[in-house]
């Protein structure tokens, strides 16, 4: 059978050499105290790229301490930490397998707690979280500036580092997703308000990217299109969102949704039927139905034919998982090898682990164990 899933796409400059992508996954592998990259990530991250996915987003990475979400996180605040990122980067090409790989940066905004980012945390609005029992401290005009002017240093380091793109992380309740939510932000300045002025501070961070890195090195995205909250963000505001980011030179867009304190994350327990599998993938389909840029679709997808028909049948332009990978970074070859169909990933969570993710129905994802 010929797949459309095993053919390259273009993101911005840069191809693609399958339509498989490693959604961002954070490892909880780095160090814990610089956030720089270690050996167990070389490790994983060779086994994804031998494992020939087309692209590998990397967990999320912060842009500055004050954003830092999670124990042992990739940090990118600083340009000490290029020599490791720049390991991780070859360990991927010297595979020679074509996988990209592209670095996912971040600022947990009000998803944190001082302890990890050693200040009260920092949001739009002060808008209380229930989940992390945290009211944050409403940013200035002036902070937002220097916020954008983070997101385009680590972008930068990250070229500098041999990333082949870097992806924005806008979902999920984290700084950025917060800026776009109504429900976190209540501000009624030049970055709140409409749909437009909350979602300024993406635009202008693209903009900073593409003039610092040039218009060659990929910006993509990964953003909410529903908070999963009474008062969050809508498909509708998401779609008009993501048409503006098109046009501010975005090269692709990957649609997921919920945050911590909503009823529904972005990484739901439990198996589902084939029919079901691609949770987020009706949304992303709607969103595609708007913009030229390629689509990524994810959200519990388990089965090649499924993925396969994602695909083929125009819904989204690419499938991204994460979990699937946690249980075999080969995954992608067994696909095209035909020696599996499906991953036998449960969908438990039991792999979320603070010393460092592993499947526990057997892989482990920073081992050196067969695929
Ligand atoms: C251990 C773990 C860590 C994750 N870390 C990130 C992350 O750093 N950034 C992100 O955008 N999503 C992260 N996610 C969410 C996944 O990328 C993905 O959106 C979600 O798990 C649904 O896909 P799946 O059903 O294929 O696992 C993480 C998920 C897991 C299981
Ligand atoms: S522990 Fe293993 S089977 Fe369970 S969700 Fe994680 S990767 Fe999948």
């Amino acid at each position: 059978m010929n797949y459309c899933l095993f053919t390259p796409v273009a993101i911005g400059q840069v191809i693609v050499p399958n339509r498989l992508v490693r959604s961002a996954t954070h490892d909880y592998l780095a160090d814990d105290r610089t956030g720089t990259i270690t050996p167990a990530q070389l490790e994983l991250y060779r086994r994804l790229a031998e494992g020939q996915v087309g692209l590998i987003i990397t967990g999320h990475a912060y842009i500055h301490l004050s954003g830092k979400a999670s124990p042992r996180q990739i940090a990118v605040d600083d340009d000490s930490r290029i020599p490791g990122l720049s390991q991780l980067t070859r360990v991927v090409h010297q595979t020679g397998s074509g996988s990209l790989i592209f670095l996912q940066i971040s600022h947990a905004g009000r998803q944190t707690r001082p302890g990890l980012c050693g200040q009260q945390p920092v949001a739009p609005s002060s808008v209380y979280d229930p989940v992390s029992k945290i009211r944050p401290r409403e940013l200035s005009s002036e902070e937002i500036i220097k916020v954008i002017d983070w997101f385009v240093r680590a972008a930068a380091r990250a070229r500098q580092a041999g990333f082949d793109g870097v992806q924005l992380h806008a979902g999920h309740g984290y700084l950025l997703s917060s800026f776009i939510s109504p429900h976190t932000n209540r501000r009624s300045d030049d970055w709140g308000g409409n749909w437009e002025k909350r979602s300024r501070i993406i635009r202008e961070i693209i903009s900073g990217i593409r003039s610092t890195c040039g218009p060659d090195f990929p910006v993509i995205i990964k953003m909410n299109a529903t908070d999963h909250l009474p008062g969050g963000l809508t498909l509708e505001e998401a779609r008009d969102i993501a048409v503006s980011l098109e046009k501010a030179g975005l090269a692709a867009i990957e649609i997921s949704g919920g945050m911590n304190e909503a009823s529904l994350g972005s990484v739901w327990p439990g198996l589902r039927k084939e029919e079901e599998e691609g949770y987020f993938v009706p949304l992303a389909a709607q969103i595609k139905k708007a913009v030229c840029i390629p689509v990524i679709g994810l959200g519990g997808i388990r089965t090649l034919r499924v993925a396969e028909s994602l695909v083929a049948s125009g819904q989204v332009d690419l499938v991204s998982m994460s979990r699937p990978f946690i249980n075999n970074p080969g995954l992608v070859r067994e696909f095209r090898s035909g020696r599996l169909d499906k991953s036998p990933c449960l969908s438990c969570n039991k792999c979320f682990n603070p010393r460092g993710i592993r499947c526990v129905h057997g892989q482990t994802a920073g081992s050196a164990s067969q695929d």
